[in-house]
């Protein structure tokens, strides 16, 4: 069953223009950050979105919980328009999606204790009634293996692999139906990335969650998800089910970041996947097939039409007309 639904969903950004453009009097730009974004998120299901950095993975996410309002398109959450929520049903809805970002220390109050900062969350939203909040506050930091005694503890006194489960507690306190992990694993060791990996397909087995987890790191949506979508400026170029993806990717793009992938950790120290040539302007995308310059098969008609993400079966889709 599908828990949300975004159809055609386009955000842009005007461009910052230097002295010499606005002396010249150049027409300001928009950045296409998100374009034409349509995916559905089945529920207890663990979606993976995956692109190289600048590709739209935040923009879209925050377009999902109206961090940004988006320009065009529609997302659905349970049957109801996102976009047209307001007051106490838009309260609703910020508590049924909640957001696990890249830096947890950026978004803890380094002045509360952890017992504190989960207490504030579960009593503003009145999960459980004030006589039961520091006995949910145990069992929230025994959800993510934090020891009990971390509750009288400061950020600051975390490693960052702690932190960030901190930042999974806090989300979960709130009983959300969909979480959305925006590089959740991106600042930490590789030793702890497969760790933090663990907990999520942990908690998303135990308890049912709705997963979205966003990277630029293909190796680690391997594992974890059942179905990837991988994003090409701003656009979806390809999604399906994570196995059969990675056996036989379609799309030249995701092709090309799956055998990049062994020659990567030689090349990139952040182990970020890297394509032949570099990722173009989303500011002038390039016509037609935004990845016909740096594509092995593109030809002539791929510089003219955008394809449409057409299905080849078994919910799997495919942006390329040389697929
Ligand atoms: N608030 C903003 N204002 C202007 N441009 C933005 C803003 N946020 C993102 N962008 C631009 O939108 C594009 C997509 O960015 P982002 O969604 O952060 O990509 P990703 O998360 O995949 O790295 C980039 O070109 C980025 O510079
Ligand atoms: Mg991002």
């Amino acid at each position: 069953m599908t828990l949300l639904s975004v159809t055609g969903l386009s955000k842009r950004f005007p461009s910052r223009r230097g002295l010499v453009d606005v002396l010249r009097r150049m027409p300001r730009q928009a950045v296409h950050a998100v374009e034409q974004v349509s995916l559905d998120v089945m529920r207890g299901e663990t979606l993976g979105i995956v692109g190289e950095s600048g590709c739209g993975k935040s923009t879209l996410a925050r377009c999902l919980v109206r961090l940004h309002e988006p320009d065009g398109g529609s997302v659905s959450f349970d049957g109801t328009d996102v976009l047209a929520l307001e007051g106490d049903a838009r309260r609703r809805f910020n508590r049924q999606v909640q957001m696990v970002f890249q830096d947890p220390y950026g978004s803890l109050n380094p002045r509360m204790t952890v017992g504190d900062t989960l207490g504030e969350a579960l009593a503003v939203h009145r999960v459980v009634p004030a006589a039961e909040i520091s006995a949910r506050v145990r069992s929230l930091l025994d959800l993510v293996h934090l020891p009990q005694d971390a509750a009288l503890r400061y950020p600051h006194e975390f490693s960052g692999g702690q932190r960030q489960r901190i930042g999974i507690a806090r989300a979960l306190a709130v009983e959300p139906s969909l979480i959305i992990a925006d590089e959740p694993v991106s600042a930490l060791d590789v030793s702890v990335q497969a760790s933090i990996v663990n907990l999520f397909m942990e908690l998303q087995d135990r308890l049912g969650l709705t997963l979205m987890f966003i990277t630029h790191d293909l190796r680690l949506v391997k594992h974890m998800t059942h179905r990837v979508a991988v994003m090409y400026l701003g656009r979806i170029v390809e999604i399906g089910p994570t196995a059969e993806l990675f056996a036989r990717p379609q799309h030249p793009y995701t092709q090309a970041l799956i055998r990049a992938v062994p020659l990567v950790k030689a090349r990139r120290r952040d182990g970020e996947a890297a394509v032949m040539g570099e990722l173009p302007s989303p500011l002038n995308p390039p016509s037609g097939c935004a990845f016909h310059p740096r594509c092995p098969r593109a030809e002539p008609a791929c510089a003219e039409a955008v394809p449409d993400l057409t299905d080849r079966g078994a919910g799997w889709q495919v942006a390329c007309r040389r697929a």
